[in-house]
């Protein structure tokens, strides 16, 4: 049997880290965040002190990473997030990259998150969601995020950051951030984590093998 397969992509703070760790959980599947592939490899540049638009140097670190790499307390903030959204954009980062998310699902199955995992890394993923919801829902929830780790703040910057990655996110040339053509789309503007995961298995109820329906009581 082919292994089961869940591409969860979408825009930044859209709700698809949640999602996904809660349907690994439910179908008992390994999770990849596999925006943590572009932290790590952002942080690795910033660390040797280059630029993460540099190709070469931003390929290295992608290919240098090692696991103790995803335990970094510094993954997360601006800081990150724009060295992260500039070495996703570098299409030998992204090959670099390749191997370890196929690979992490192959054979056993997977839930992996992240922007081109329809589209790109698993075309014939059993089932693809987009998440996505409105900028300032988006702007609000990564505020209210970085003030729960004490971070200070302003939700009209953060709002805008949240923009300009996801402008990036979709301009770029590599694996632009879109859906696929066969994915379905999941809006979580007015959807709590809750509902959110309601919604996901009602959709999902449409393409998963029979055996695999969960009903809502039945569901963690
Ligand atoms: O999901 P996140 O915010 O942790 O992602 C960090 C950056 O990496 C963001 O700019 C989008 C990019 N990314 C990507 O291009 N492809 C992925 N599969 C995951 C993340």
């Amino acid at each position: 049997m082919t292994a089961l397969i869940i591409a969860i992509d979408g825009p930044a703070a859209a709700g698809k880290g949640t999602l996904a760790r809660r349907l690994a959980a439910l179908y008992g599947l390994p999770h990849l965040d596999t925006g943590l592939l572009y932290r790590v490899t952002g942080r690795r540049v910033l660390d040797a002190g280059g630029d993460p638009t540099d190709v070469v140097a931003a390929e290295a670190a992608a290919r240098g990473i090692v696991p103790a790499d995803f335990t970094r307390a510094d993954l997360r903030g601006p800081v990150a997030d724009e060295a992260a959204s500039k070495v996703a954009a570098l299409l030998p980062v992204r090959e670099a990259l390749f191997d370890f998310q196929r690979q992490f699902g192959d054979g056993r199955g997977a839930v992996l998150d992240g922007r081109d995992i329809g589209t790109v890394i698993f075309p014939d993923a059993t089932a693809k969601l987009f998440v996505t919801a409105s900028a300032d829902a988006r702007g609000e929830r990564r505020w209210r995020e970085l003030r729960a780790r004490g971070v200070a703040a302003e939700l009209a910057i953060v709002t805008a950051e949240v923009r300009a990655r996801d402008a990036a996110d979709e301009a770029r040339a590599a694996s632009p951030l879109r859906p696929a053509v066969d994915a379905l789309v999941l809006d979580t503007t007015d959807l709590d984590p809750e509902g959110a995961f309601v919604r996901a298995m009602e959709l999902l109820a449409g393409v998963l093998p029979s055996s695999l329906i969960v009903r809502r009581r039945d569901a963690g």
